[in-house]
């Protein structure tokens, strides 16, 4: 085990956050969360700011964000679904930190965000339509960056914990 930075990449609604915060508790490290720190910078939620400004000024922030804190030491670190979507977040985040991808099936992120208002990529009238979408694009670019894959399907939050802990 390195003191490395850790990354946790995937889709919206894999578990990143949850996965990641007793992560960090489990490894005595500090837990940062991009679109925590994005939203204390902006001021505002990430759903509004999207509507005001639009996706490419998130993207901008968000890039800032993960260039600072991909080169933390002993500290994990859960992206936000898009960061894969830029080259240079990809780069950042594979050379700074040991990135896992939580991989989860379009279908299993629709039961757990069906009824979700925040995320402004899902508030569409089709939200799975977009999230199988979302799977066709980014999955390859999970894979990219990720040093490996772990299925978030069956086991639950405290045995995938275990599971990273026994793969880091
Ligand atoms: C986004 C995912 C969100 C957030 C923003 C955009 C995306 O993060 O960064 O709404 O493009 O998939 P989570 O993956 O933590 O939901």
């Amino acid at each position: 085990m390195t003191d490395q930075n850790i990354a946790l990449v995937g889709l919206p609604g894999g578990g990143k956050s949850t996965v990641g915060r007793q992560l960090a508790k489990r490894l005595k490290r500090t837990f940062i969360d991009s679109d925590t720190v994005i939203e204390q910078r902006i001021g505002c939620s990430i759903r509004s700011f999207f509507e005001r400004e639009g996706e490419a000024a998130f993207r901008d922030i968000e890039s800032a964000v993960i260039a600072d804190h991909c080169g933390d030491q002993a500290t994990v670190l859960a992206t936000g679904g898009g960061a894969v979507l830029r080259e240079l977040n990809r780069k950042n985040l594979r050379a700074g930190c040991q990135v896992i991808y939580l991989r989860s099936t379009p279908d299993e992120l629709f039961r757990r965000l069906r009824h979700d208002t925040q995320r402004p990529l899902l508030q569409v009238k089709d939200p799975l339509g977009r999230l199988r979408d979302m799977y066709g694009e980014r999955d390859p670019l999970y894979r990219e960056v990720a040093h490996f894959v772990v299925d978030t399907g069956r086991p639950s939050v405290p045995s995938l914990v275990n599971m990273l802990l026994m793969q880091l």
